[in-house]
């Protein structure tokens, strides 16, 4: 990273009177009575890690199986495909348990959440993959484990890989055994289980962590607040009507997801509202500008904007500040293009309003807000190389340098 991006992000801190160090949250008073456990305990999500899934993937690192593991999980995609060969047998009677849905799952609310993303699909995209993608970068804890991780030094494949995360979540076949996301969320578990093992051993890295590994139940809960919960909120904002049945069937999905990335049931929220006061708690207080983040966006940014397609930087820049608000965007440097956001503040909603049927006025920014969920999406699906999705694969090691 360089020196300028560094004093750039310490100066619009300093600016903006925040600490550039990372904020630990508040101390922790969220009570599990509004989780899916339904008990009624006060416990810090951010003491909790996922140690059995953490001490397979130390035995990994150890034993040196990773390059083998990466090739048998090559033919490993479809929840109905067995377990592959070629793993050590650790790893396989581990996931032998890990790798299904959980019992308390509602196959009726499953069900429903594939058909919901059917129809939510490029709104989701948008706040998800802009939107989400760039609030990431100012979570502190996340945009610097990113950061110096494996993935931090090619962030096209790391967000290729991340949307591979997304399709599979928001598929028509999510949950079916000819669906690919359970394994895909088995695969991303055991990805941060390696990170947590690699990262401790990261110089730069543990010079700036204020814990005593990354990626905490807790570091997790964030995450799923900075995509889902902000997710739910702009489908409200944008007037998107959801059912009673298709918001629970929007959480639930989310539910079981956390379950299959290691988040204990005490933690995981029972309704959006508890949702919403997890995320004033334990989201909003965090963010924060750093130097990691600053640059992990700018890059992002540069692979989203694409002139030919009228993805220009005010276009793409200005949909950003309108996704994450200017506060957050101001922090990232992003410059403004006031033409670009007259625009996007009168075309999007209705373009969102044509879509929903709600209004017969084809909106002028019809195109280029469809072009842009096309060209993004195409970015990374094919991450510039082949039709395919990019496959999730464990890291042997931490960001070189
Ligand atoms: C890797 C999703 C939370 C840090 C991944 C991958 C996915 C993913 C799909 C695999 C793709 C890849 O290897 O790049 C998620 C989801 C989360 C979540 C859905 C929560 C809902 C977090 C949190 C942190 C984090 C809280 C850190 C504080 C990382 C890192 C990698 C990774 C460092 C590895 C990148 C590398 O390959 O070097 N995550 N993640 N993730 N995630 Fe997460």
């Amino acid at each position: 990273m360089s020196d300028l991006t560094r004093r750039r992000a310490l100066s619009v801190g300093a600016v903006l009177g925040l600490a550039t160090a990372t904020s630990a949250p508040s101390a922790w008073s969220w009570s599990s009575a509004g989780s899916v456990a339904g008990t009624d305990e006060v416990a810090d999500p951010f003491q909790v890690w996922d140690p059995e899934a953490d001490e397979v993937a130390a035995s990994l690192l150890a034993d040196g199986a990773i390059p083998a593991v990466n090739k048998a999980w090559e033919k490993w995609v479809r929840n109905a495909d067995p377990l592959p060969s070629g793993m050590p047998a650790y790893l396989t009677s581990y996931l032998e348990r890990a790798n299904r849905i959980p019992s308390w799952a509602d196959p009726g609310l499953l069900a429903a959440s594939e058909k919901l993303y059917k129809r939510l699909n490029s709104y989701l995209f948008v706040s998800e993959s802009l939107g989400s993608g760039i609030l990431s970068t100012v979570i502190p804890r996340e945009a610097r484990a990113v950061y110096w991780s494996a993935g931090g030094a090619d962030m096209k494949e790391r967000a290729a890989k991340t949307f591979t995360f997304g399709y599979d979540l928001h598929s028509p076949t999510t949950w079916q055994p000819s669906g690919f996301f359970l394994v895909s969320a088995n695969k991303t578990r055991m990805v941060h289980s390696v990170v947590r093992n690699l990262l401790v051993t990261s110089k730069r890295f543990m010079e700036t962590s204020d814990q005593v590994k990354p990626i905490s139940n807790g570091d997790i809960l964030v995450t799923f607040h900075s995509v889902a919960t902000v997710a739910y909120n702009n489908m409200k904002k944008w007037g998107i009507k959801l059912s009673a049945q298709e918001e629970a069937a929007d959480l639930h999905a989310w539910q079981v997801t956390l379950h299959l990335l290691g988040v204990e049931r005490r933690f995981i929220p029972a309704s959006w509202a508890e949702a919403r006061k997890q995320a004033d708690q334990m989201l909003w207080p965090v963010v924060a500008p750093t130097a990691e983040g600053v640059s992990l966006a700018k890059t992002l940014l540069g692979y989203i904007e694409d002139a030919s397609l009228g993805l220009t930087t005010g276009f793409v820049n200005e949909l950003t500040r309108y996704l994450i608000g200017d506060r957050y965007a101001d922090w990232l440097g992003l410059r403004r293009d006031w033409v670009a956001r007259g625009f996007i503040r009168v075309a999007w909603p209705t373009y969102v309003a044509f879509r929903e049927g709600l209004s017969p006025i084809v909106p002028e920014g019809l195109h280029l807000f469809d072009q842009f969920v096309r060209g993004v999406a195409m970015l990374f699906l094919s991450n510039g190389t082949s039709a395919t999705q990019t496959p999730i694969t464990l890291p042997a090691a931490n960001r070189p340098g």
